[in-house]
């Protein structure tokens, strides 16, 4: 731990947080709606989860069908401690298969969610399973072969929280200041049902919505005290990258990533999030009057193509609806409802993280991401479900190579190890804040080549590795590989 870079990186986030003060905005909230907070459970105490459909709120009309677990729009918040047991039921009532993923959590083979475990309706699959990873913001989602899009849209997801003294010590806001959301963008029926049924050209780039969702909550909005709040945000949409940032500006400090804590937080005005990765911030509302209010916005940026024309604009220019990929989005607003004046958080430094040694690393992989033929293929194939495309041996070191040859950007993701990012060569040419720390899905531009180093000692048995857009993986851009 190098204290010397954590002072001055703190002392930049400060900077950033009178920023926010200077220009809150005035803009009505009365689109908003509050946004929904899931019940929380303790899988270490053993709990059922059921998978169903039901009808669900969704601003328009009746609402539409969601297919999600328990009775609200997204799954229920799991909270474990590192080292606990996790004993999770899970029960189908959905009419067709399904099965769960503990998405960055290493377990064992059965408890994987591995497509080919799915189970039919009116089945029950039983986990158990050692949590062994670190303190941080980890999701669960379902993972059936060809579905996993049309489940996760409508509802099939929740949050995972994982806790450990490390993390407690830091006495980082808590309860009621802090905030988990499952980002998601909808396309809605004129009824208000939620669609997804990818057209062509999206069987390509992938399918976007308009309405953003925050726990399954519409266009949605939260009343907060004028103070600093914890904020852990999963993008959890279909194929969308999010550019996470505040309405005005202000930076936000940024203290974990997909595997938890960074070595030390970073001042940061953006974050940008492809499908899977997570951000877990520190945002200040102190100082800040009741009654004002900040936009969690996703910013406009160039659409990450490469020499498609004006594909990245279709959905934009109303051809089968959607905002386009980089367009902006108005993710989750923040009223200050309560002013407070309380003492201020104060940084104290971040436990020393161990991350995978590419010295150690006994051999390198190449993986190409491609798309021809209007197919999605790693190294030239397609998934399939009883072929193992590779072998890693158990305790080993290796270093993943990914490069992207096709026109559309991949969030690259692993199951089974928290990887290290080492290096990205061609197109952004450089690793961001957001991709330090322990990282299981890494986002692959066109022209990009990352290589990231893991250590595959948690558990020997089949898993996975694929792209994270939930229509490329769906049509098979996903391989096995084993560890033994
Ligand atoms: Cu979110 Cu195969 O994973
Ligand atoms: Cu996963
Ligand atoms: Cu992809």
């Amino acid at each position: 731990m190098q204290r010397r870079d954590f002072v001055g990186l703190s002392a930049a986030a400060l900077v950033g947080s009178r920023h926010l003060l200077a220009q809150p905005s005035t803009r009505s909230a009365a689109t908003r709606t509050a946004l929904w907070r899931p019940p929380e459970l303790r899988p270490a105490t053993a709990i059922s989860l059921r998978a169903n459909a039901h009808r669900v709120h969704t601003g328009v009309g009746n609402g539409g069908m969601a297919m999600t677990l328990g009775d609200g729009a997204v799954g229920p918040t799991l909270r474990i401690r590192r080292g606990e047991r996790a004993r999770i039921s899970l029960l189908n009532e959905l009419d067709e298969p399904t099965i769960l993923h503990w998405h960055g959590l290493r377990v064992p083979e059965e408890a994987d969610g591995h497509p080919r475990l799915a189970i039919g309706t009116g089945q029950r699959y039983e986990y158990g399973f050692d949590v062994m990873d670190r303190a941080g913001t980890y999701w669960y989602h379902s993972h059936p072969h060809h579905r996993t899009g049309p489940q996760v849209v409508r509802g099939m997801a929740g949050l995972l929280i994982v806790e450990d003294e490390e993390e407690e010590a830091l006495d980082l806001p808590r309860g009621a200041r802090e905030v988990a959301v499952l980002i998601q963008d909808r396309r809605l029926t004129a009824e208000g049902e939620i669609s997804f049924d990818p057209q062509m050209h999206e069987r390509m780039e992938g399918f976007f919505g308009d309405v953003p969702f925050g726990n399954g909550t519409p266009s949605p909005g939260i009343a907060v005290d004028s103070a600093m709040y914890r904020l852990r945000i999963v993008n959890v949409t279909a194929s969308r990258i999010t550019r996470v940032a505040l309405s005005t500006g202000a930076t936000m400090t940024l203290i974990g990533v997909d595997g938890g804590l960074l070595p030390a937080p970073v001042a940061v005005d953006h974050v940008d999030l492809g499908t899977g990765e997570r951000a877990d911030l520190l945002v200040d509302f102190s100082g800040m009057a009741a009654g004002s209010s900040v936009m969690l916005k996703s910013l406009a940026f160039p659409p990450p193509y490469r020499g498609m024309g004006g594909m990245g604009g279709m959905g934009g220019m109303g051809m089968g609806g959607g905002t386009r990929q980089g367009g902006e989005m108005d993710l989750l607003e923040f009223t200050v409802t309560r002013e407070v004046r309380e003492r201020r958080w104060t940084p104290t430094p971040f436990p020393a993280i161990s991350l995978p040694d590419p010295a150690q690393a006994a051999r390198t992989r190449e993986f190409r991401f491609q798309n021809m033929r209007m197919q999605h293929t790693i190294n030239g194939r397609q998934f399939e479900m009883d072929r193992m495309d590779e072998t890693v041996r158990f305790g080993s070191t290796e270093i993943w190579r990914f490069t992207n040859e096709s026109n559309f950007p991949h969030p690259v993701h692993m199951h089974e190890v928290q990887f290290r990012i080492l290096e990205r060569r061609g197109g952004r040419g450089a690793i961001f804040p957001w991709e330090r720390g322990l990282k299981d899905t890494a986002l692959l531009y066109p022209g990009e080549t990352i290589s990231v180093a893991a250590t595959f000692d948690a558990h020997r048995g089949r898993f996975l590795m694929h792209c994270h857009n939930l229509v490329h993986e769906d049509m098979g851009m996903m391989m096995n590989y084993a560890i033994e």
